[in-house]
């Protein structure tokens, strides 16, 4: 489970943190129907392109020139969507995977060095890995989860996701990623495909560095808010995968596990993927 920087808070993550408490702001001023569409337009003139359409619920957040009580409202923009699935029956694919990762391995045991400790023995593989059949079953299980992704952020769907790069990850007793991000990309992602206990976890930071000049002390229900961490970091479950925007910093703790040999290895799949620049059908 996605949990906050205490290695014991599991704690779910929204894929929107600001998604609930805005909709609780909407629903602070019921507005009977028949003078909905004038104030609509008033709160367009007033906020320029904030509702499309009104709310299903005959509800909307019309603040009035002169009120009879004066009310906080609370909204949140820019948030910083993660999405993560955990694949079904993913054993039997990651047991082929691992096969197949290691014997890439075997043919290429240099592979290459990006934000890998080459120095703890981390093998990163090339990155055309989506265009190796071997592997086209994860593949597959990529853009799908790609296109979900597209849609729960409103994106225009002809135009489709495209795995732009995709390469495998050996990680063996202390090895780690180092902080980094994953430029001219729109979205990258990580799958785990072995994981044994205290093998490291990836880690987000949140992307508003000025939001850490000041830090306030934080109330009891801090921990259980995830629209107020700082940082938040995810499990390297086997058949987990996890997407988020390649713009965001994170980096992979140490590979701490007491397991021999392979069987002590995080083994894991990284890639980028674009919006096609050209509509599809
Ligand atoms: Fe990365």
């Amino acid at each position: 489970m996605p949990a906050q920087g205490h290695p014991d808070s599991a704690v779910n993550v929204t894929d929107n943190p600001g998604a609930t408490n805005s909709a609780d702001a909407h629903a602070s001023t019921r507005i009977p129907p028949a003078r909905r569409a004038k104030l609509l337009l008033l709160d367009l003139a007033a906020k320029t392109c904030r509702y499309l359409e009104p709310p299903p619920d005959d509800v909307i957040n019309m603040a009035e020139s002169d009120p009879k009580t004066s009310q906080l409202f609370h909204e949140q923009y820019f948030p910083t969507s993660i999405f993560y699935t955990d694949l079904a029956e993913s054993a039997a694919l990651n047991l082929e995977l691992v096969r197949h990762i290691y014997a890439w391995k075997s043919e290429d045991p240099e592979g290459i060095v990006r934000s890998n400790f080459k120095q703890a023995g981390s093998w990163h593989s090339q990155l055309d890995m989506h265009e190796k059949p071997q592997f086209s079953a994860l593949t597959d299980q990529i853009i799908k989860a790609a296109v979900e992704v597209f849609s729960g952020m409103n994106y225009d769907m002809d135009f489709a996701p495209v795995i732009d790069n995709m390469w495998a990850n050996i990680n063996p007793r202390y090895g780690y990623n180092r902080s980094h991000s994953h430029p001219d990309t729109l979205w990258s992602g990580v799958y785990y495909i072995q994981a044994p206990e205290n093998c490291g976890r990836i880690s987000f930071n949140d992307p508003r560095s000025q939001a850490q000049v000041y830090t306030p002390r934080m109330g009891a229900n801090a921990n259980t808010d995830s629209s107020s961490w700082s940082e938040v970091y995810y499990g390297p479950i086997p058949g987990r995968l996890i997407l988020f925007p390649g713009w965001l910093v994170h980096e992979v703790e140490p590979n701490l596990s007491t397991l021999e040999g392979d069987a002590g290895n995080r083994i894991s799949v990284s890639f980028n993927i674009y919006q096609s620049s050209t509509r599809s059908g």
